[in-house]
Order: C-alpha cells, then structure tokens, then sequence
C-alpha cells in the first residue's frame, strides 16, 4: 500500500514537471512586468488609480494577441506609501520575480528610491508620473512618461503671473519631500524671473495635522495667490483649515499632487474656483483621450484621474517599446523605450528626450462645482 502510494505521488510529480517543462500551461510564456505603487497607505489613490489605468491596457493588449504573438502578465507590488518598501518590492520583482521591465511609481520619494534599484540592476522602469528632476538623472534605466517639475513650476508661475495676473504670491510647501520642495522651487525661481514677488514662502513638516499657525502668518504676508504644491491628503486638511482662519480656497494655487477624487470629497468647496497643472483632465480636447475615456468608463463606470490615465499611457508606451524590441530582454527594451517618438497616448503625444523624460503639453485644471475641469494647456519649453 505505502509503496504503491510512493509510487502514485512519484508518477504525479513527474507529470506536473514534464508539463512544465513542455511549457503546456502557458504561463511561462507571458512576459512578466513589475508595476510597484501605493495600493495603501497615505496616498493609496495614487496607486490604486494608476493599477487601473494599467490594467485597461493590459486588457486592450492581450485582447489584441499580446505583444510578439505573447501575453503580458502585470504583477503589482504594493509598497504602502513608504520609501523603504517601494526599494524593497522593486528588488523582490527583479531577482524573484524576473520582470524584465518595471511601472512605478506614482510619488517622486519613492521612484528615487525604487529606481536606484532598477538602475544598478539594469532593469528598465518607467514611471507614470513622477515629475521631480531627480528621478531620471544620471539613470540611464529610468524614464517617464510625464513632464518634470522644472516644466510644470514654469508653467505654474507663468499662468499665475501673465494669466491670473497677480504679482504677490506665497508659497507653501511640504519641506522634506522631493516632489513638493522641488516644485516650490522651481515656481519662485521662474515667478521672480518674470518679475513678481514671493510674499511668504514657508515649508511645512511633511504629516503635519495642523496648519493654522502657519495659514495665519500666510495671511498676514497678504499674498494674491498661495501655491501650494502638495499631495491631495494634506490640501483636504490645509483647505479646510484655510477656511476657519478666513483664507478663500480660490486663492490657492497646486500641481499634480492635487490629482484624487478624494479632494474633492474633501475639501472640493473650500477649493472652489482654484487651479492647478495636471497631466490631464476627463474634457481635454485631445482625440485619442476620447478613446481612452470611453474605454476606461465602460470598465470602471466612472470617470478617470489623471492618474489613470498616466498609468495607461506608461503601461502602453512600455508595450510599445516590448514590442519594438529586437528581443524581450531588459537591454533591448531599454533601447526601445530611448528611441520612442511621437507616442500617442491618452495625456497627449509624447517622445523621450535625451534625459528620458516625455515631452508634451501641461494641463490647467481648475476646480469648479465639485468636479475638476479643463482650463488650458501650455507646452512648457
Ligand atoms: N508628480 C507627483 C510626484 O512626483 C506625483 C503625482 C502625479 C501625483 C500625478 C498626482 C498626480 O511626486
């Protein structure tokens, strides 16, 4: 009995190898990509939005027959909004997982430091939408389909000063992180270039609950406009707060951070009539974002963030080089994606420059009844 049961687990073993090897379950036949983001944590909107934005491509491409006749499998990683975790995940999908490319992440922190992993293992990322300068220089495995803060800090400043017309501005940052310290200081630099003048300019301890003493001393400076480049969590908070001390939301001025239907849910009053840069909008003129809108609404039933729509267009764009490729190695995607021009994508046409950074126009969103709507579009350089 015991042997012959042996007997049976060692036929049945030799049977699930031999499928394996003969590659009969197809699996071992899909390309795998790593895509990295918050799924939770403080900013999870930022990674469970652009996960679906993925998804839709992935779903568009293998409906399509996949990429060199194959199908591309996605495998997500969730790094909690923290730094030390997107490094971590990013490691794990290399030497684990074998991706031979990776999408992420959302927040510039955390594509600094998951790209440093990329790069030294020499495994191309591309990521969606992190826009601070840092995250593509010197890496030559690092690239972005989106704008950098030095384009959209340009763009801030020159519609706040030739478009709004106001000459006194605050700002308002979150001091220790990359993207918000960053896009702060590009906007003073081009505002005071163009000849206005920064009133205020204080930085906030990043996780900060209470802003009041500081939104006091913003008002006291009597700046026009306050630009407040941050991410949607802390915005709810400081508009709400801004609010009680007597600041109008329509003063305040943001960046992309801002991008999540939970500002509007919480503070989409307080903010009524404010503006901010943004990679997209659901009503920007653009055909093919038509196409994208239509299909993202008839998977999801509801509109699509900018978000999203970033992580389409990474995820497609990344397809587009697999394809390209003379062969689905990590080196030879990595030429791919270099060579990229004329992409065209749901945030716009788009080609990598030198520095591995997208090329395209920049978005003016403005805040009006609750709902995020198209203001103007400026190509930065
Ligand atoms: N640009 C932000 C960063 O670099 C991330 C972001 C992009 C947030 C788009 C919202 C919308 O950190």
């Amino acid at each position: 009995m015991l042997t012959r049961r042996l007997f049976t687990a060692g036929l049945t073993s030799l049977f699930v190898l031999a499928l394996a090897s003969s590659g009969c379950g197809k699996k071992s036949d899909e390309i795998p990509v790593g895509a990295y983001l918050s799924l939770s944590g403080s900013d999870s909107t930022f990674g469970t939005d652009t996960r679906d934005g993925i998804e839709l491509a992935v779903e568009e491409t293998n409906a399509a027959g996949g990429i060199k006749g194959r199908k591309v499998k996605v495998l997500y990683e969730d790094d909690k909004s923290t730094t030390q975790e997107a490094s971590q995940k990013v490691r794990q999908l290399i030497d684990r997982d074998k991706v031979v490319a990776i999408l992420g992440e959302v927040a510039s922190s955390r594509s600094l430091a998951g790209g440093l992993i990329a790069n030294t293992s020499k495994v191309p990322m591309v990521t969606p939408s992190s826009t601070a300068v840092e995250v593509t220089k010197g890496r030559e495995w690092v690239f972005r389909t989106c704008f950098t803060d030095d384009a959209q800090g340009e763009v801030a400043a020159k519609f706040v000063k030739n478009e709004m017309k106001k000459n006194k501005v605050g700002v308002f940052y979150a001091a220790q992180d990359t993207y918000s310290s960053g896009l702060a200081r590009s906007f003073k630099d081009e505002f005071k270039k163009l000849g206005g003048e920064i009133v205020v300019d204080k930085g906030y301890q990043k996780g900060e609950t209470n802003y009041t003493t500081y939104l006091n001393e913003l008002k006291a400076a009597g700046p026009e406009v306050i630009f407040v480049p941050n991410y949607y969590n802390e915005m709810v908070q400081i508009a709400r707060q801004a609010k009680q001390v007597g600041l109008d939301g329509s003063r305040f001025v943001g960046g992309d951070g801002w991008d999540s239907a939970n500002l509007i849910e919480g503070a989409g009053a307080e903010l009524e009539g404010a503006y901010f840069t943004n990679h997209y909008a659901p009503d920007v003129p653009w055909p093919n974002s038509k196409k994208f809108l239509a299909a993202f609404q008839g998977k999801y039933k509801h509109e699509p963030s900018s978000l999203s729509a970033q992580g389409y267009d990474a995820a497609m764009l990344l397809f587009d080089a697999i394809g390209r490729a003379t062969e689905v190695t990590p080196e030879a995607i990595r030429k791919a994606l270099a060579e990229t021009k004329d992409f065209q994508g749901a945030t716009g046409t788009m080609s990598m420059d030198a520095d591995r950074n997208a090329n395209k126009p920049i978005v003016v969103v403005q805040i009006k009844g609750k709902k995020f709507v198209y203001a103007t579009q400026v190509m930065a350089h």
